[in-house]
Formats: C-alpha cells, structure tokens, sequence
C-alpha cells in the first residue's frame, strides 16, 4: 500500500461527467456480447477509491466470466446474467475520489490493483483501497494494468510448488499471461526452468530465463526430451496433460501444481481436482490453486518490474474503443504473453 499520509475526510470526486464510457454484457457469451455503453460514473463505498483508469488488464479468466463457463461459475456471479456487467479485474488508474473511511490515498496518487469481479473496461472503476498498490513512475499504466491477476498467479503457484534455487521446473503454458510470469519468477528464483510453450513463443522463452523450451504441439510430457522422474516442480497452466503422467514427470519430493484444467460445460475443472486429491501421493504431491489478490504479492512484482528484474510481455495493446477485440483475442486462447487496454 502507498506511504502517503492519510486523507482527513473523504475528498470530494473530481470527476468531469456523471455518466462514463463503459463495455457491458447483458447476457453470458462471446465477445460479440459485450457492448459499448453509456452509464453513471459509480460512487465508491466507504472503504473504495474511485479510478480514472488508465488501463485494464485482460486474462483468460475475463473470457470466462464474459462467457460463463463453466456454469458453476454462474452460481457465485449471476445465474441468468452477469451480476456484474462490465468485464476487467486488472487496472491502473488515478484515484479521484475515494470513501469516508480510507486513509493512506490522497487524490492523484496513481495505483494499481486487482479488483472483484470486473468493472475495469470503463472511464471509471471502483476498487477496495485494501487492494490499491502505488504504482512506480517508472512503469507505464498498461505495463503495470498486466501484472496482478496473471502475476500474482504465477508467484502463488511458484510458492505452493516451494520452488526455489536450484529447483528444476516444468512449465507447462509457458507462453500465456501466467505462464511468462511463472517462466521469468522461477528463473528469478534460481530454479532451472524448463517450457512447454507455443511455437511461435520458443525463442521468448529463452529470452526470458528458460533453460530448455519445447513447442507443446511436438514434443509430450514423459518423452525423452522431457523425461519422467526429472522434475521437483511441475505447475500445469494448460490442464491437457493427464494427472498420473504429470505426477510421473516428479522427482522424489516433488510437486505438481494445478493452475488450469480442462473439464466439461457445468463443473468445469473441479473434477481434475477432486481427482488430483486421491493421485497425490506424499512424496509425488499434486495441489490445485486457487489463486486470490495479494496487494502486498502485487507490490513485490511492481518493483521487480522497475528494476528490470521481470519484464510483463505484453503481445497487444489495444485502444478503448477496440476492448471487444482485446476480449476476442483472450478468449481465442492464444495470446503470447499479456493483452492490455488502455482507456485514452
Ligand atoms: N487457478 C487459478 O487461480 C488461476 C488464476 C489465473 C488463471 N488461471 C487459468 O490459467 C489458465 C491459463 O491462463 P493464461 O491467461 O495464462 O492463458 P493464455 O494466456 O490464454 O494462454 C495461451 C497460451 O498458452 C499456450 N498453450 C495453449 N495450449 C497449450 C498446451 N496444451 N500446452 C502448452 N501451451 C499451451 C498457447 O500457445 P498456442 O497459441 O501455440 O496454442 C498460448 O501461447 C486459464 O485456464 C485460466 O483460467 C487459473
């Protein structure tokens, strides 16, 4: 959280109009779903900032959300319709106004955070200021609008799976929005990193710390170039590959972290991780994420970031008025790298 002194009472918004700009959903599905729109400019609680964003962050789970799926998820975020219209979760932006009850922010400070459930692809966003993080000058609004939810994944999975140096990890979806992250944290880390990557994104791969990189298309888990009982850490972002062949790539001691996973319509990935509860072993371990906003994970990546020890790689940057295509481009599940938009 920034070190500012605390604000005395809460600050009157300086906001231009009372109506924003903002993409919304009336309905779950494709991109096409998603519409530009004209809505009042939200009010923040007591304990919210209110953001002039600047950028928002796209990742695979806002094409999820857009889309429903699975539908387990319709059951905690609208069962009919998103409760919430407006799709983005990550975001940089200058506070403008903020409730009675936050200290520590003043208006103008630049931010960044992951908030609830979407409401980033607007002018405007409210965001709890317990998840506000100051954002360094030196890091652009889009670079830093592509750290938290992708960022804040890689680290926590990087914790559960206890990688640290020397550690040899397997990165499987090393080309995504989690999997850069993973590929340059784990190399950071000391670890020998090893990808399982798109083919386009080979020679990124080593350019940002892996040791060894393979195109997922040809080369298999088990095979010789990635043998079995090779691995202390596995952490799967693609969910494609069975769990007893993944548990079969660990060394003794080892552990396979579940980030993704495939699964059907309704219960989407909970069945690999009921699975993964009976395959783990207690020396082969297999453990799902769930990952959750860490504000204090987010400052961490912030400063590695300013000081050139990571670099987001960001494929896309899209204007605000293309936040549909910026959708499509996620959705479609082959970015390289991060998707950004930034609201001119
Ligand atoms: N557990 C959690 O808390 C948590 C948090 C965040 C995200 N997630 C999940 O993590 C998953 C990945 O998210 P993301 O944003 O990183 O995805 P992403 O950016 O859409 O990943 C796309 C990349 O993965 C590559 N890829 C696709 N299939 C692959 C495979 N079978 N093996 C290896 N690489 C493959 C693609 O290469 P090509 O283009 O060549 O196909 C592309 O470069 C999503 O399912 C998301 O919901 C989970």
């Amino acid at each position: 959280m920034t070190t500012n002194p605390p604000m005395a009472e809460s600050a009157a918004p300086h906001v231009p109009n009372e109506t924003m700009r903002a993409w919304a959903q009336q309905r779950y599905g494709g991109p096409e779903t998603v519409e530009p729109v004209r809505v009042p400019v939200p009010t923040p609680g007591p304990a919210d900032l209110l953001l002039r964003v600047r950028a928002c962050g796209i990742h695979a789970g806002d094409a999820r959300l857009m889309r429903g799926d699975p539908a387990l998820v319709r059951l905690a975020f609208g069962i009919r319709r998103p409760r919430t219209a407006t799709r983005g979760i990550d975001v940089a932006g200058t506070v403008v106004a903020m409730g009675a009850a936050v200290t520590g922010f003043r208006i103008g400070d630049e931010v960044v955070a992951e908030i609830g459930v979407g409401g980033g692809l607007a002018e405007y966003a409210i965001i709890p200021a317990a998840r506000a993080v100051s954002r360094p000058a030196r890091i652009s609004p889009a670079v830093a609008a592509a750290l938290p939810v992708s960022g804040g994944t890689a680290w926590q999975a990087l914790d559960a799976a206890g990688v640290h140096s020397g550690s040899r990890v397997l990165v499987i979806g090393a080309s995504g929005g989690v999997g850069t992250y993973t590929v340059q944290l784990a190399a950071q880390r000391g670890a020998e990193v090893w990808a399982l990557a798109g083919e386009r994104a080979l020679d990124l791969m080593t350019d940002i710390g892996a040791a060894h990189a393979f195109d997922y298309r040809r080369v298999q888990p088990g095979s010789p170039e990635i043998p079995a009982e090779s691995f202390d850490a596995v952490i799967d972002i693609a969910g494609t590959v069975p769990l007893s062949a993944l548990r079969g790539l660990l060394r003794d001691g080892g552990t396979v972290v579940l980030v993704s996973g495939a699964g059907g319509k309704i219960l989407g990935p909970m069945g690999r991780m009921l699975k993964a509860v009976f395959l783990s072993r207690r020396r082969r371990r297999i453990r799902s994420l769930a990952a959750t906003a860490k504000p204090e994970i987010l400052a961490q990546l912030l400063e590695l970031t300013a000081q050139g020890t990571i670099r987001p790689v960001i494929e896309r940057t899209y204007p605000f008025h293309a936040a549909r295509d910026a959708l499509a481009h996620v959705d479609a599940g082959h970015a390289v790298g991060k998707v950004v938009v930034t609201v001119e």
